[in-house]
């Protein structure tokens, strides 16, 4: 007798099929609650130790648009003075300076400025640019992009590259 007890014991859970059907409902939900519960806390403590990878958006922070470049002394009589760090040429012609932009309008190529023929010229596809930089040559569609310069209550020359101006605009210092 005490045998065929045994065996019905021993056969139950091979019956049910595995550890899935061994967990209750009730067990499942109180699982459930705890890890819920835990994921709560984590969540809470990353907040806390300044943690935000996993529940934030990655998002890249650009630099100002709005930065100085210098004094205007710095800046000698009839040059052009590549910041490439900051993506504009300064001109300097006698008490004039201009802001313009490196980016070529053709395909966002870098121009470089030559010296020996006082032009912007784009090593991508050939656009040639005036000293002015208005397109003379090339694929480009329209002339490189003139860009805010003010100089400061501190005699600083300072370039915003978000405001556009027209190619004639000048600032007389
Ligand atoms: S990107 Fe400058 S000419 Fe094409």
């Amino acid at each position: 007798m005490g045998s065929k007890k045994d065996e019905n014991k021993c056969c139950e859970s091979g019956k049910e099929g595995g550890i899935w059907f061994t967990i209750s409902r009730r067990n499942f939900l109180t699982l459930a609650g705890w890890g819920l519960f835990f994921a709560a806390i984590g969540a809470y403590l990353s907040q806390l130790f300044g943690y935000k990878g996993f529940f934030y958006p990655k998002v890249l922070f650009e630099p100002s648009p709005r930065f100085f470049v210098g004094e205007p002394k710095q800046f000698p009589v009839g040059s052009v003075t590549t910041l490439k760090s900051r993506k504009i040429f300064v001109v300097r012609d006698a008490d004039s300076f201009k802001a313009i932009s490196v980016v070529c309008t053709h395909l966002g190529c870098a121009v470089e400025f030559s010296k020996e023929k006082n032009i912007f010229e784009c090593p991508c596809h050939g656009s040639k640019y005036y000293r002015n930089g208005v397109n003379f040559a090339g694929p480009a569609p329209r002339p490189l992009d003139h860009l805010q310069m003010i100089l400061d209550n501190n005699g600083k020359l300072a370039v915003d590259t978000s405001v556009k101006v027209p190619l004639e605009t000048e600032l007389i210092v």
